[in-house]
């Protein structure tokens, strides 16, 4: 039997108006989990209280500074950086952490840690034990150092970042960038560190 054309065509009509439902319902769908993984993340933030993470630098130590007649520095220096993560329900990924040492402009070390995790409501301690190269400084440099010496106060500057990510939700994740920008002073005679505020925490 021939099929009838008319009756054909109004079935493709169907056929597409069911294709355009199934299309607005699949938009409607996506559209609904992205606002439910929205406010999956939103409930993270606001409701669970979490407290964001931050770096700090707890303690430090001068084991060497050593600048000989050629105006050549060398130095070794442990910083001890405090990964603090005060959130109760999600662990924290710190990866890219990385800081320069300079004295007076000049960079003598730079601080890297591997990707670490802190677990929930806790902190790591991260022992950074850095032996600075042979670092040939000009004469006025020589002489800024050789007076922080005879003054027994050797001031550092400490400057970078690390990157945190919270995991909220299935799918849901929230980063941050906590960046350290502070002095850190010691006593060359006895090696100690002048403790100060040296933290990435928000006042
Ligand atoms: C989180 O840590 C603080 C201090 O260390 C403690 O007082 C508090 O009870 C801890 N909270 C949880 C849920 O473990
Ligand atoms: C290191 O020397 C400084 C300055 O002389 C002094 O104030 C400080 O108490 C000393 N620290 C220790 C642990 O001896």
């Amino acid at each position: 039997m021939p099929s009838n054309p008319k009756f054909s065509s109004g079935n493709d009509e169907r056929r597409t108006h069911r294709l355009l439902w199934c299309a607005a319902i699949i938009c409607t769908i996506l559209t609904l989990a992205v606002i439910i993984a929205g406010i999956i993340t939103f409930l993270g933030y606001v409701v669970i209280h979490p407290r964001v993470p931050y770096v700090s630098v707890i303690n430090a130590r001068l084991d060497r500074i050593q600048l000989d007649y050629a105006g050549v520095l060398e130095i070794q220096v442990t910083v001890v950086i405090r990964a603090q993560n005060g959130n109760e329900k999600s662990h924290a990924s710190f990866s890219h952490s990385g800081y320069i040492l300079s004295l007076n402009g000049e960079d003598v070390a730079k601080l890297i840690a591997p990707p670490f995790e802190v677990s929930k409501n806790s902190s790591v301690d991260f022992n950074y034990d850095v032996q600075s190269l042979p670092i040939p400084l000009d004469p006025e440099q020589a002489e800024d150092v050789e007076v922080a010496l005879k003054t027994d106060l050797v001031t550092f500057d400490l400057k970078g970042s690390t990157r945190v990510r919270w995991r909220v939700g299935p799918l849901g994740s929230i980063r941050f960038l906590c960046r350290l920008n502070c002095k850190l002073r010691f006593h060359p005679l006895n090696r100690t560190y002048i403790p100060s505020r040296c933290t990435s925490k928000a006042k």
